[in-house]
C-alpha cells in the first residue's frame, strides 16, 4: 500500500468543511481549513478533529486556550481555499465575524459555530487529535460546502 493510494481511499469518505480560528500571541486572527472535524460526545459537550504536528495553529491554541468552529456553507469555498495557506494570518480583513464570547475571530455567515476551550491533544501519527469543549454556540442557515475526492461538492437532497 503506497501513501498516493491511501490517500485516495481516504479521499472516498465526502465530509464537511471547518475553519478552526483561533488568535496568536499577538492577537491576530488566525485560521486554519480542517475537513477531519467531528462531534465526540454530547454529555460532556466534546468535539475533535485531526491537526498536522508542524502547524502553527497548533501552539496558538494552546496559549490562547479556545478555538472556534466554523461549519462553511456552499458559498465559502473561497475560505477554504484561503485558510488552506501558510500563511495563517491576516486574512480575515475581508470577511464578516460575529462578537465571540471568548474574543475568537468567528465567521457571521457560517452554517455553525463552535466556541470550544481547548482541553488536550492526543498523539495520532504525524498529526495530533485535538479535543475541544464545546462553549457557546451559533446556527446559521443555507446548504453545506462538501468534499469528496479531493473537490467541492454540493448537497443533492434526496426525500
Ligand atoms: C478541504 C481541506 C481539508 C483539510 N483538512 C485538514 C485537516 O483535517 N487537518 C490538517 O492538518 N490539515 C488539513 N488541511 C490542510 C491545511 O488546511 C493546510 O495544511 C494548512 O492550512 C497549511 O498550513 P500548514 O503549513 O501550517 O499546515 C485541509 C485542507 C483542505 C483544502
Amino acid at each position: 500500500m503506497d501513501s498516493a493510494s491511501l490517500r485516495r481511499a481516504f479521499s472516498r469518505f465526502a465530509t464537511g468543511i471547518t475553519v478552526i480560528t483561533t488568535r496568536n500571541e499577538e492577537g491576530t486572527a488566525c485560521g486554519v481549513t480542517i475537513n477531519s472535524f467531528s462531534s465526540l460526545s454530547l454529555e460532556p459537550a466534546l468535539v475533535q478533529f485531526n491537526l498536522r504536528k508542524e502547524s502553527t495553529l497548533r501552539d496558538f491554541i494552546e496559549t490562547h486556550g479556545f478555538f472556534g468552529v466554523n461549519v462553511l456553507n456552499a458559498n465559502q469555498s473561497h475560505l477554504s481555499d484561503r485558510f488552506a495557506l501558510s500563511d495563517k494570518s491576516a486574512k480575515m480583513d475581508d470577511i464578516p465575524l460575529r462578537e465571540s464570547t471568548f474574543g475568537l475571530p468567528i465567521f457571521s455567515d457560517a452554517l455553525a459555530v463552535y466556541e470550544c476551550r481547548w482541553k488536550k491533544n492526543y498523539d495520532g501519527g504525524d498529526h495530533v487529535i485535538v479535543l475541544g469543549e464545546v462553549e457557546n454556540l451559533h446556527l446559521g442557515s443555507g446548504a453545506p460546502l462538501l468534499y469528496y475526492e479531493s473537490r467541492y461538492a454540493r448537497l443533492e437532497q434526496t426525500e
